[in-house]
C-alpha cells in the first residue's frame, strides 16, 4: 500500500526557500560542534582526533554502550538494554510500526500530531481511528471518546506528548487514565517524546515507558538536544518482545547507526542538563515573545502551549491556512506551516523557540501583512 503525501515535510521543502524569517522549523536554535565542545568543557582538538583514528566499521550494532548509558538515564526505570537507537525519532516511529502492526490491526492517534502518527500504519493496511484534540478540550485526548474507539484488536494507541503542533502536554492523572484504557484491551502506546522535558514548568514530565510495561517511549537529539543534523534517535521500552521485534526488523533497513554520530550523542547525553538548561531557557523566554504579540492582536488566538517548540495560532478572517502562509512567505519571508499539514483549518503553526529579534520581526512581519491586506 502507498504511503500518503507527507503534508508538514512537503510544506517545508517548497516554502523554506521564501523564509527570511524561520518560523516554521520545531527545533531549539541548533548547536553546532564547537558550541556542544564549549558546553561540555571538550578539548575540540583532541576530540576530533579520537574520532579520526576510529576504523569507520558497523560500530555496536545494537547501539554504543556509552550512548544507551546517557539515554537510560533520561529514563526513570530503563536499563541500557532497553534502548535501540535509530535515525532519528522518524526512525524509530517507522520502525516500530514496521515491527508491531498488521493488516487486522486498529491503531489509535491522536489528531492534529506529526503525520508519521498515523499515515505509516494507514499504509500497512491497519484500520486508523483518531482521538481529536481541539481546542475546546485545550488539545489534551478525551478519555471517554478514546473508551469509544478502544477495540480488541486495537493493538496501539499512539500520543505526541508534548504535542506537535500545540504545545499541550499530557498531566501525569490522565496518561494514568490512557494506560489503564490501553491495559483493558491490552494494548501497547506508542508515545512520540521527541519535546519530553521541554517545559514551561519546572516540573518532570514522566515518560510513557516508565509506567506502562507496554509503553514505548520514542524521543531523539533533534529538539531536546538541538543536534537534529545527527540524525539520531532512540526506542525506549521495557517490553521485551518490543525490542526483539523491533532489532530484528532493523536489521532490515538500518543494520546500525553511524558510529560518528553515536559518539557525538554520547557527548551531549554526558552534558544532558546543561543542554536542557539552555533550552528550557530559550523556549520561555521566546513563548514569552509570542504570547505578548497574540495578545495584543484582533484576528488571533491561541491556547498557550505548556511545553515543546511549536503553537497552533488561529485566525478569524475568510482565508485558507494555505493561501495565508504562501502569501506571508513569498510577500513578507515569514515562513510557517500552515494548519491543512494537520488536517486543521483557520490556523498556522509556529515554531517559536528561534532567535528573540528573528521571532519578533518575523512576528511583526505577520502584523504589516494584516494591516496592508485590509484586514484591520
Ligand atoms: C513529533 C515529532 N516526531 C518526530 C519528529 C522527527 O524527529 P527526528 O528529527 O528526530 O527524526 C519530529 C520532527 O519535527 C516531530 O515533531
Amino acid at each position: 500500500m502507498k504511503t500518503a503525501i507527507f503534508k508538514v515535510e512537503e510544506w517545508m521543502n517548497e516554502y523554506e526557500k521564501y523564509s527570511l524569517f524561520d518560523l516554521g522549523n520545531t527545533t531549539v536554535q541548533n548547536l553546532s560542534l564547537d558550541e556542544l565542545f564549549e558546553i561540555a568543557n571538550e578539548n575540540k582538538q583532541n576530540y576530533l582526533n579520537n574520532i579520526c583514528s576510529q576504523k569507520l566499521g558497523y560500530g555496536y550494532i545494537k547501539g554504543y554502550p556509552k550512548l544507551k548509558e546517557g539515554i537510560s538515564k533520561l529514563y526513570k526505570t530503563l536499563s541500557q538494554d532497553d534502548i535501540i537507537p535509530t535515525i532519528g525519532a522518524a526512525g524509530a516511529n517507522h520502525l516500530v510500526f514496521y515491527s508491531l502492526v498488521e493488516p487486522t490491526d486498529r491503531v489509535i492517534s491522536v489528531i492534529p500530531t506529526y503525520q508519521q502518527l498515523y499515515s505509516i500504519p494507514q499504509s500497512f493496511g491497519a484500520d486508523v481511528q483518531y482521538l481529536h484534540l481541539t481546542q475546546e478540550n485545550k488539545f489534551l485526548p478525551d478519555i471517554n471518546e478514546l473508551k469509544e474507539l478502544v477495540t480488541s484488536n486495537t493493538k496501539l494507541i499512539c500520543l505526541n506528548n508534548p504535542n506537535n503542533p500545540t504545545g499541550s502536554l499530557i498531566p501525569e492523572k490522565k496518561l494514568l487514565e490512557i494506560i489503564e484504557i490501553a491495559k483493558s484491551v491490552n494494548a501497547y502506546i506508542l508515545s512520540d517524546e521527541v519535546y519530553r522535558g521541554l517545559n514551561q514548568t519546572d516540573e518532570y514530565t514522566l515518560s510513557v515507558a516508565d509506567l506502562y510495561e507496554k509503553g514505548i517511549s520514542v524521543c531523539s537529539m533533534s529538539k531536546v538536544f538541538s543536534l537534529a543534523g545527527l540524525r539520531l534517535g532512540w526506542i525506549a521500552s521495557k517490553n521485551k518482545d518490543v525490542i526483539e521485534s523491533c532489532i530484528h526488523h532493523r536489521e532490515y533497513n538500518m543494520i546500525s547507526c553511524s558510529i560518528i554520530d553515536e559518539c557525538i550523542a554520547a557527548l551531549a547525553l554526558q552534558n544532558a542538563d546543561k543542554i536542557i538548561k539552555r533550552n528550557k531557557k530559550i523556549i520561555r523566554e521566546c513563548l514569552s515573545i509570542l504570547d505578548d504579540w497574540v495578545q495584543t492582536q484582533k484576528h488571533f488566538s491561541y491556547i498557550k502551549p505548556q511545553a515543546g517548540t511549536t503553537a497552533l495560532i488561529y485566525y478569524d478572517f475568510d482565508m485558507t491556512s494555505k493561501e495565508l502562509c504562501d502569501k506571508l512567505a513569498k510577500g513578507k519571508g515569514v515562513f510557517l506551516t500552515p494548519g491543512f499539514c494537520f488536517e486543521t483549518e483557520h490556523c498556522f503553526r509556529v515554531g517559536y523557540c528561534k532567535n528573540p529579534e528573528e521571532l519578533k520581526n518575523g512576528l511583526q512581519k505577520i502584523r504589516e501583512f494584516i494591516q496592508e491586506s485590509n484586514l484591520e
